[in-house]
């Protein structure tokens, strides 16, 4: 639950996409819960204190009126205000811009960033024009501002200017990268000067926070302190809050009859073979391919390893129509290809991969049963799947092998850590999580257990709320003064 400053006082979350995402079938609406850490965080928020969530449905350029009026009223009615976008914008806003430059950029795959995009800049700013627009039209005073994630950082001085006095703040829920690095970016200073229509900033980490700091000296020259700067005659404050996932419901879920007998049957099936685990959405940043790679050389290197383990991948379509993930999906297809190929038998694969969206539902039996849970993109803003599976792990088993270069590395130092780019570390740390003894495995697991009992996704909104509701105090006393 929120403490918030008065009584009256509401939150309009504002995400890109909404926590439902339409479809339309045989004529028919259907509206499905978008995938995600955002969407599964921010409903502890939405809801409460008679909350509105603006955001994008999902594509509804083909849809006649009638069903988008159908589709608003239904959306409405639980407390969404949906932000329409045409198939043009979709294209150049959200896999032009966001999803072609923005999003590489803040994950360090520079080769994958397109600097040339002119037209796709303009689509940005004109749909970060349609959010004000939205936000400006359902805002009553008293109520609080929370921006979300790299789609609408201009968003937050776009409200300022409308809405002067408005509490207004914003959560990066991507790494935010070195500024020499950021600096690329030929639309930096746009992109900084949004930001700092915000009272409140925040990020995953410190690291991100002060790269973000260091970023507005280098490139704007502002005078920053630790945690703050003052901009424009405000204090805009910079924080770190870690997201985390509601650790409880998982514990609960987890332990249900049907998990545990489906847990335990998998685990019947597999006794001369650890299972190692992954799921990831299909994207660039995840290390997919160099996981397999990985299993590759572990292979390579201790032979004897073959029908001992194998590899459960499932990567869910994401962003499909943005090259760099179609071009992804083919070669990651032909390099599973190629390693089943190499070393299966006529009894075993080391890696079986699934290309499917997967429930939760279904996922808990696979967290319950996996030996070893792999996480290993090369850059990841948080990474919940990590502590999904910690939570799940009620039996105190399981190894945790967790990339250096995610959020999720700097709480859970009791993970097995590797450097995602060396293939040899990451078939190595495999072998180590593979031929672990019972005794650390238990040893590490509980200790990552409390911490994530310790820090949940209810402490990260309260934290951001405190933060926040004191910003606000704040910058109402400097304009009173
Ligand atoms: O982490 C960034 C994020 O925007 C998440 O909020 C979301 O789960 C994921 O990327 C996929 O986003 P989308 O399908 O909206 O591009």
């Amino acid at each position: 639950m929120i403490a918030s400053p008065a009584p009256a006082s509401r939150y309009l979350i504002v995400s890109n996409r909404l926590p439902v995402t339409v479809s339309q079938k045989e004529g028919k609406i259907e509206l499905k819960a978008s995938a995600g850490g955002l969407a599964t965080a921010l409903s502890h928020v939405h809801g409460t204190e008679g909350s509105r969530w603006i955001g994008w449905p999902g594509e509804t350029g083909q849809m006649d009126k009638s069903a988008r009026a159908e589709l608003d009223r239904r959306l409405n009615a639980d407390g969404m205000i949906p932000v329409h976008l045409t198939t043009k914008q979709v294209e150049r806003f959200y896999e032009g811009f966001c999803n072609g430059v923005l999003w590489p950029l803040f994950h360090y795959l520079l080769d994958k960033v397109r600097l040339d995009a002119w037209v796709d800049w303009q689509a940005y700013r004109e749909a970060n024009e349609l959010f004000a627009d939205a936000v400006a039209r359902h805002y009553q005073p008293g109520d609080r501002i929370w921006v979300h994630d790299y789609h609408l950082m201009l968003l937050p001085a776009l409200l300022r200017k409308r809405l002067p006095h408005a509490s207004i703040s914003f959560f990066l829920h991507i790494p935010f990268p070195a500024s020499g690095v950021f600096r690329i970016l030929p639309w930096r200073r746009e992109i900084l000067e949004g930001l700092l229509g915000c009272d409140l900033i925040g990020f995953h980490t410190h690291s991100y926070q002060r790269q973000f700091l260091s970023s507005l000296l280098r490139l704007l020259g502002l005078e920053t302190q630790v945690d703050s700067v003052t901009y424009d005659g405000r204090m805009v404050r910079v924080g770190a809050f870690p997201i985390s996932i509601d650790t409880e419901h998982f514990i609960k879920e987890s332990s249900t009859p049907r998990v545990e007998e489906a847990a335990a049957k998998m685990r019947e099936q597999n006794t001369e073979c650890k299972i190692l685990f992954g799921v990831d959405r299909l994207d660039y940043t995840k290390g997919m391919r160099r996981r397999v790679l990985a299993i590759e050389r572990l292979l390579e290197r201790s032979p004897g390893l073959a029908g001992k383990f194998r590899l459960i991948q499932v990567a869910s379509p994401s962003r499909t129509k943005v090259e760099a993930y179609a071009q992804l999906r083919r070669s990651l297809d032909e390099l599973v290809g190629r390693v089943n190929g190499r070393f299966s038998t006529v009894n075993w694969s080391p890696v079986q991969y699934l290309y499917q969206t997967m429930s939760l539902e279904d996922l808990m039996p696979l967290y319950r049963a996996a030996d070893v849970m792999v996480v290993t993109p090369t850059r990841d803003g948080m990474n919940l799947v990590a502590k999904e599976f910690v939570a799940c792990r009620n039996d105190n088993d399981g190894v945790l092998v967790l990339s250096e270069f995610t959020g999720a590395a700097w709480e859970l130092g009791e993970a097995v850590l590797v450097n995602p780019y060396d293939i040899d570390g990451i078939a190595r740390a495999l072998q180590q999580a593979i031929t672990m003894p019972e005794e650390e495995r238990h040893f590490r697991m509980t200790r990552l257990r409390q911490r994530i009992q310790r820090w949940t996704v209810h402490d990260w909104v309260k934290s951001f709320d405190a933060a926040f509701a004191q910003v606000t105090s704040e910058n109402e006393r400097l304009r009173q003064s």
